[in-house]
Parts: structure tokens; sequence; C-alpha cells
């Protein structure tokens, strides 16, 4: 008989890298005497932007009222301004094209729930990166779709590779997941890049959704956008295109839970109908905090500062090595990435993430993340120098 309480799409997905990384330390005591850094989670520690306080003060009293799922105007509006601002959008469209989310990790879960169809007749493809931001992995087993790896390897600059894909399992592509600037190898896509995925895209009727989260944490030119690319090919309905992006890592405001969505005007109303059923609204007085942050470049100006000393301070001491493109990851090579793990727990007292834990198997049983570490760059300049000390003297 049918068990009525299995949930076999879930049941497909293993426990999330960070309990992995609890279970893995479970016998094991961070050495006593020294202090513990934590670069496991990409989570930024920079001080609070200085308008956070006032302006949640001023709009206090928005938590009595539900907010609305698509967001209220004045932070659509300050959505708008800065996607044009920064990615040269003049003619994007505030009402049709923005949607507001509770931090892009929601969304892009939520995404392939919208962009995949589980009754096709053969299983739809969701392409990723290999290594990769685990929720793409879990959003498309969920949808129903099966997860296309790409490999992102050392020889080919991390780059997620597409030579290899042929023409039948583009047909069967629902959509792409690009990362860009890319947690965990720090890989930007350029220009060139997105232009072929474009090109396939239409070619092969999928769409492409581009997580953009990084795209302010980088090594020296800003990173090129999906919509600038697709604008500049002469496609100014964004057509077949979405791009996620958030105050979590631009604004250091992880916490507040706030993202956006943009692109296509049709996948935008898709995607706005199943949030009006899973998305929950921000509540308003954070909405208020959001628009000011979207507003204001000098504190992302200083972020990036901070984030580029301690990629500087890091490397200084670890020498040469692949250093990223964008966001504040480090991604180096070791023999075993957890027994490196443990020992840099037990010996050093530090805690970073084991590459296997953001990678999957593909079909040859390959992890694309073993034999490397994660490390995040989220204390600020000492703290990266203290890092690289400590790790340099982790014996496995
Ligand atoms: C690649 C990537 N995308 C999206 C997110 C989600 O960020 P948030 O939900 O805070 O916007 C993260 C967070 O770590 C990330 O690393």
């Amino acid at each position: 008989m049918m068990d009525k309480h299995a949930q076999p799409l879930l049941n497909h997905l293993g426990a999330y890298p960070f309990e992995r990384l609890k279970k893995l330390f479970r016998h094991s005591t961070p050495n006593p005497e020294l202090l513990h850094i934590d670069a496991g989670a990409g989570e930024p520690r920079l001080p609070l932007p200085s308008f956070v306080q006032d302006t949640l003060n001023e709009h206090i009293q928005g938590f009595s009222k539900y907010p609305p799922t698509r967001g209220n105007a004045d932070l659509q509006r300050a959505i708008a301004a800065w996607l044009k601002r920064r990615f040269h959008l003049p003619h994007l469209d505030m009402r049709t094209q923005i949607l507001t989310a509770n931090g892009t990790r929601e969304a892009l879960f939520a995404i392939a729930h919208a962009l995949v169809n589980p009754e096709a007749e053969q299983k739809p493809y969701v392409m990723m990166p290999n290594p990769m931001y685990q929720i793409y992995y879990g959003a498309a087993i969920t949808a129903g779709a099966e997860a296309y790896l790409l490999p992102c390897l050392v020889d080919g600059g991390f780059e997620p590779c597409l030579d290899d894909v042929d023409a039948k399992t583009w047909e069967r592509t629902a959509f792409i997941y690009v990362c860009s600037p890319s947690n965990p190898t720090g890989w930007i896509a350029g220009h060139d890049y997105y232009a072929r995925l474009l090109e396939l895209a239409d070619q092969y009727d999928f769409y492409i959704v581009a997580d953009e989260c990084y795209s302010e944490i980088y090594s020296d030119t800003p990173p090129v956008g999906l919509l600038e690319v697709a604008q500049g090919l002469g496609r100014t309905d964004f057509s077949r295109c979405l791009v996620m992006n958030s105050l979590s890592k631009r604004s250091a405001l992880p916490g507040l839970r706030s993202g956006l969505i943009a692109g296509d005007a049709k996948l935008i109303a898709r995607f706005a109908k199943l949030r009006s059923y899973t998305g929950a609204g921000t509540p308003l007085p954070l909405q208020a905090v959001a628009a000011k942050a979207w507003a204001d470049e000098g504190h992302v100006a200083e972020h990036l500062e901070v984030y580029r000393n301690s990629l500087r301070a890091f490397f200084d001491v670890w020498g040469k090595a692949h250093e990223p493109a964008g966001s504040f990851f480090v991604w180096l090579p070791v023999e075993d990435d957890e027994a490196f793990a443990i020992a840099a727990y037990e010996q050093q007292a530090v805690t970073i993430l084991p590459g296997s834990y953001l990678g999957a198997e593909d079909a040859q049983a390959c992890n694309a993340g073993s034999g490397y570490i994660r490390a995040a760059l989220v204390d600020g300049e000492d703290k990266a120098a203290e890092l690289a000390v400590r790790l340099k003297k982790v014996k496995v």
C-alpha cells in the first residue's frame, strides 16, 4: 500500500550543509586556547548602516498592518532606481518587471515551482553550477525536475561549463541557475557568457535565473548583470530572464530579509501569482529600511573596501592561489575537505565549510566541490589575516 505520509521528493535531499557540518563536528571541540573564528557561513558581520535605527523607529507603526506581497511603492521605486542606475536600464518598469522578496533564498527556491512542469513526459532539467548554493538543488528536486550539473573546474576558471551539453539535454531544460559572482568559487559571468546563454535559451526554449546577490562585492570592475546584457542585445523586454539580488551581502543586512526579483514581465506575473499563495510580504518597517538601503551607496562603498582589504590581507599571508573575482569567499584546494575542516576546528578553532557539502555528485559519482574548502571573509581585515595564519598551520 502506498504510504500517504511519504515525501518522496524531499527525501531525495540530504541534510543542508550546515546541518552536515554540525554532525561532522559532533565529536570535536575547538582548540580552547584560541578565540573561535567562524568562517563557515556567508554572513556579513559589519556594523549596521547608520540609517537603520532611525528609519525603523520612524516606521514602527507599520507592524500593525499586513504588508503587500509585491512590496510597497516606495520600496519598488527604490529598487527600480537602483537597478536603473547600477545596470543602465532606463526603461525598466517598476510596476510589471519588479517584485520584492524576503531575501532571495526563498525566491530562488520558489522560482523552480513556477517554472517547472512536473507533469512533463520526461522530467525537465534544471541546470545549475556544481558546486552551487544548495538552494538551487533543493528547489529543482522538490519542484519535480532533475538537477543537471555543470562542472565548475579550476582549469576552466570555475566557469560553469556549457561545452559538453548536447541538444537533447538543452531541449529538456526548463531553466538554468547562474550565480554571478559565484558562491563558492568567486567566478563572474562576463558579457559573452550571458549572451551565449540567451542565444541557447531562444534556441531551446528555456529561462535564465541569475542569482546576482554578490554583484556589489568584486575585485576591480563592477560585474555586468544579465538584464544589462539582454538590453544591450536589443532584448528590452528581458524575455526569458529573471535576476535576483539582495541587501544581505551588499548592505550587510542578512537579518533584514530583503531582496528583489526583476526581469521578464510575463515571468514576473507568473511568479507574483505563486507568491500570492506562498510568499509573505516583508513587514512594512523593514520595507522602509530596505528602500533606504537601495538608495544609499555610501555604506556599500565602505563595505566593499572592507571586503577588498580582507581578501588582500588573507592572500598576503596565504600566498599564491586562485583569488575570487567577486564575493567574499575563498575557495582553496585541500587533499580531503572533511578531514581538513575537522583539523581546522580542533587545532585552530576555525570553522570552514568542506567544499563537497556545496557540490552534488554527478552521473560519474564526481562531486566538483570535493577537495576544496570554502572560507567566508566576513569579519574584517585583521580576522582575515589571522584566519590565513591559522589555516596555514593546519596539519591533516
Ligand atoms: C549565492 C547566494 N544566493 C542567495 C543567497 C541568499 O541570500 P538572502 O536570502 O539573504 O538574500 C545566498 C546567501 O548566502 C547566497 O550565497
